[in-house]
């Protein structure tokens, strides 16, 4: 053999193989449903590098990532992102539920249930969305439709919950989403089907949480407010990671295809676009690592997967895992790539 011919022959061998370069295109295709977060008050360069190789949906901000700065932040990510290869908008969100779970200062300054029995759910929807759009962000995890049982429960003791009457929670809940989108921020209603009947410890960030309810009271108490909320254009529903055994008693919420396909898109019609709880919490305990959760929830129909966790190794990881996922057959790339536009169509909705 020549000299040449030799040489062509290790460059047939180096040239890149088409699974490396499936492998790039699913680390994209992966980024386009994983939810980042980082550490204190300077994003690390390494989130800007994943924003501009398309490998971040968007990025969820906390009360730690917030300071005076913060919407000068935000731009810098939005220019990281100007170049990357989707170029649709990030999603930029935070928890501006009102009262004491804010991660903002400003609006809405009263509590959900002190908004609803005040009849201001919609002035406070407004506030919500123009405190966040005022430092660039457009994607608010709010509102709770949980309809709360009892006096100082879960969802009580922050007042985080607009009312224990199920009527209430829909048109208190309906206002709250319908103004705050008209401002050109997402809401999402969460805890999808409710964490109403949670006791005041009864914590899906810290530990597994089971609630025993009838599929009739289910239906009809914690996700009537969802029917309001859907005819109002929700854009986003959150699933909780409790588990309601009369209608799955295998998976939470979360992970499972019965609360996705046949609850939520079948039985109530949503269209749009699921973002699961923080992926890291205690209620997953029995699910294996982040990534291996992210598989489990992409599986049941989850569209975005939430890593709350503020470290951008754990997005890259999920990232990684998901693209693997692709690549390997584990995840269904036609039902992937449906949830990938409903995300896409929901970015180019925002700016
Ligand atoms: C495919 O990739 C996923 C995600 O990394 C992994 O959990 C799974 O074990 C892989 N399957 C095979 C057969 O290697």
């Amino acid at each position: 053999m020549t000299r040449l011919a030799s040489l062509l022959l290790l460059a047939i061998a180096w040239t890149p193989s088409p699974v490396l370069s499936a492998t790039s295109a699913s680390l994209i295709a992966a980024g386009q449903h994983v939810i980042w977060s980082y550490p204190g008050l300077t994003p690390p360069q390494s989130l800007y590098t994943a924003i501009s190789a398309g490998q971040v949906a968007g990025v969820i901000f906390f009360k730690e990532n917030i300071g005076t700065n913060i919407a000068s932040i935000v731009t810098s990510l939005k220019n990281a992102n100007v170049n990357s290869p989707t170029k649709l908008p990030l999603l930029l969100m935070t928890d501006q539920e009102g009262g004491q779970v804010r991660r903002l200062s400003g609006a809405p300054v009263l509590s959900a249930k002190d908004m609803c029995a005040s009849g201001t759910a919609a002035s406070g929807g407004t506030g919500a969305g123009e405190n966040l759009k005022s430092v660039g962000m457009n994607l608010n995890l709010a509102p709770v439709l949980d309809v709360y049982r009892k006096a100082g429960d879960f969802e009580d003791q922050f007042e985080r919950s607009f009312s224990n009457d199920p009527a209430k929670v829909s048109s208190c809940g309906a206002d709250f989403i319908s103004a705050q989108q008209a401002t050109g921020v997402a809401a999402s209603a969460k805890h999808f089907p409710g964490l109403g009947a949670a006791a005041a410890g009864e914590n899906t960030d810290v530990q597994p949480v089971t609630l025993d309810l009838s599929v009739s009271e289910i239906q009809n108490v914690d996700e009537l407010p969802y029917i309001a909320a859907i005819a109002a254009g929700v854009k986003l529903v959150m699933p909780s990671w409790a588990v309601y055994p009369s209608i799955d008693a295998s998976r939470p919420s979360g992970l499972s295809s019965t609360f996705h396909f046949t609850e939520l898109r079948g039985r109530l019609g949503f269209e749009g676009v699921t973002i699961s709880d923080a992926i890291e919490a205690g209620a997953l305990q029995a699910y294996g690592s982040h990534a291996n959760r992210a598989i489990l929830a992409t599986g049941a129909g989850m569209d975005l997967i939430l890593a709350a966790a503020r470290d951008v190794n754990q997005g890259a990881g999920i990232v990684t895992a998901l693209a693997n996922g692709l690549d390997n057959g584990t995840i269904d790339k036609k039902a992937f790539d449906r949830s990938t536009a409903r995300i896409a169509a929901l970015r180019s909705s925002l700016s």
